[in-house]
């Protein structure tokens, strides 16, 4: 039997890596992990989130032994990311902002990072932008509401342009983001929101994540270990009524099942 690999984020955000996965290994069986418990992780210091992370992905690679582990959440990878591989006896992938792709995309040389505000204020982020985005003004911008409206979205309620919209203008109405044209989705809520954050900008923008990266990477590793039956479940570490109306959602992500941790 194929061990499934491990996807983690604080919600559901990590179904924006889970999709690109799915469309790439299609037999790969998921296990979907989310720490709804410590829900957000954008608002809490580095020390809460790298302690959360390490310790429930401890708990959950020793019960259930996946292939691989893939850190789908940019607050967590960009603040735990070296801490988890340190501890954990198991191969890592973490979703970092794909600030690379959308330097290389820019034509007007200055591109956004929305994220959450723990992401945004990360030094991993100062790195990738003198790496990869030197010649670019990179402004940042840490939105706990898209976080929030991206929950509401795959529980049910109905979302639009118009609440998105002012969380887009704290990034574009910065000095020089009258020239944007590249926005990195940091967080992997967003890319759940593209369609209410096209709709709301003011002029086409590319709209920047790294799930389809991650897919490649995903298969890289397991190389012909990414076969199998498919399925997939879900693992929640709470129990809420926010929870129940989720499983419509992650039923469409093939999570069948829903168990608290
Ligand atoms: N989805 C997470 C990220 O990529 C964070 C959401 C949160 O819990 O604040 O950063």
């Amino acid at each position: 039997m194929v061990a499934p690999i491990l996807v983690f984020d604080s919600g559901v955000g990590g179904l924006s890596v889970l999709g690109p996965i799915r469309a790439l290994l299609p037999g790969l069986p998921v296990i979907y992990a989310a720490d709804n418990a410590g829900f957000p992780y954008g608002t809490k210091t580095e020390m809460e989130v790298a302690t959360r992370t390490c310790a429930i992905l401890g708990r959950l690679t020793e019960r259930l032994r996946p292939a691989l582990v893939v850190i789908a959440c940019n607050t967590a990878s960009t603040i735990a990311l070296g801490a988890a591989r340190a501890v954990l006896d198991v191969p890592i992938v973490g979703t970092v902002p794909a600030i690379k792709p959308a330097a290389e995309q820019s034509q007007t040389r200055v591109i956004g990072v929305l994220g959450t505000a723990a992401t945004v204020r990360q030094p991993y982020v100062d790195r990738l932008s003198a790496e990869f985005a030197s010649d670019c003004l990179v402004l940042r911008y840490g939105s706990a509401r898209l976080v929030e409206l991206a929950e509401a979205k795959l529980a049910g309620e109905l979302v639009t342009a118009a609440d998105v919209a002012p969380e887009l203008a704290a990034l574009l109405d910065q000095p020089g983001g009258d020239r944007m044209d590249q926005v990195v989705l940091a967080c992997t809520h967003f890319p759940l929101l593209t369609d209410e954050l096209a709709a709301a900008a003011p002029r086409a923008l590319g709209f920047v994540d790294g799930g389809a990266g991650i897919a490649r990477r995903v298969a890289h590793l397991l190389g012909p270990n990414a076969g199998g039956v498919g399925g997939g479940r879900a693992i929640f570490t709470r129990a809420s009524p926010h929870v129940d109306a989720l499983a419509g959602a992650l039923k469409s992500f093939g999570l069948e099942t829903v168990e608290i941790l």
